[in-house]
């Protein structure tokens, strides 16, 4: 049976920290250009927090309601004085935020092996469904999969059933490919298998004992190892 490789998006195909240079500009704008990458993690957990959390609560909204709640909550947190304008803006240039450099040479070396790759995102389709297409790498992948078809985040067990289910392959045919410690122990819990991309050398695993069938250091070495 043919393996398929489901790509995590956000963080591990696109670099949510592309951002940084945008948020620098406006806020240097209202005196605070030094804490753009600071603002920028802070952006991004609280978003994740926010989709765990409605998960928990059973209040589903898509994935972008999430972004931006984020970004006004990280902007009163640091107390930075971002206008709707500006808040606009961003989130205009969240939904072109740039591929990892290495992504593209990876994803074709992926289709010249013949391996089968889909998107699988918090991402509503039309969010993600733009974002690959401005990165230029779209058409590497057969399928955009997204949680809003079943209204539940990662890392619910139900919507790595429904990738599963959309892809009509036995579960340990399925890889789901990773930077986010918390989608790997998901899809290893729901019975996947997983690799970690462990962006930064630092980046540190959650000690719950389930662990990645693979570790790479990027889609590079990934390509190195399945190809
Ligand atoms: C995604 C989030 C987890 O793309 O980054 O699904």
């Amino acid at each position: 049976m043919a393996t398929v490789l489901a790509f995590d998006v956000y963080g591990t195909l696109i670099d949510t920290h592309g951002v940084v240079a945008e948020l620098e500009e406006r806020l240097a704008g209202r005196g605070h250009g030094e804490r753009a990458a600071e603002f920028s993690r802070r952006w991004r957990d609280k978003q994740l927090e926010y989709s765990f959390r409605r998960g928990l609560m059973g209040a589903y909204v898509p994935f972008d309601r999430c972004t931006r709640e984020a970004l006004e909550f990280t902007d009163r947190a640091l107390q930075t004085g971002l206008g709707d304008g500006d808040r606009d803006h961003l989130m205009g240039v969240y939904g072109r935020l740039p591929a990892f450099p290495e992504a593209a040479e990876a994803l074709a070396r992926f289709a010249e092996a013949g391996i089968t790759c889909v998107a699988f995102s918090n991402g509503t389709r039309e969010a993600v469904e733009g974002l690959l297409e401005r990165a230029g790498i779209r058409e590497r992948f057969e399928a955009v999969v997204s949680v809003d078809e079943v209204k539940r985040f990662k890392p619910d067990p139900a919507v790595y059933a429904h990738l599963r289910q959309r892809l009509e392959v036995a579960p340990g045919d399925t890889w789901l490919i990773s930077s986010n410690p918390f989608d790997v122990i998901g899809a290893r819990h729901a019975g996947l298998h997983a690799a970690w991309v462990r962006r930064s050398p630092e980046a540190p695993f959650d000690p719950w004992g389930i662990e990645p069938d693979m570790t790479v250091a990027d889609l590079d070495a990934l390509a190195e190892r399945l190809t």
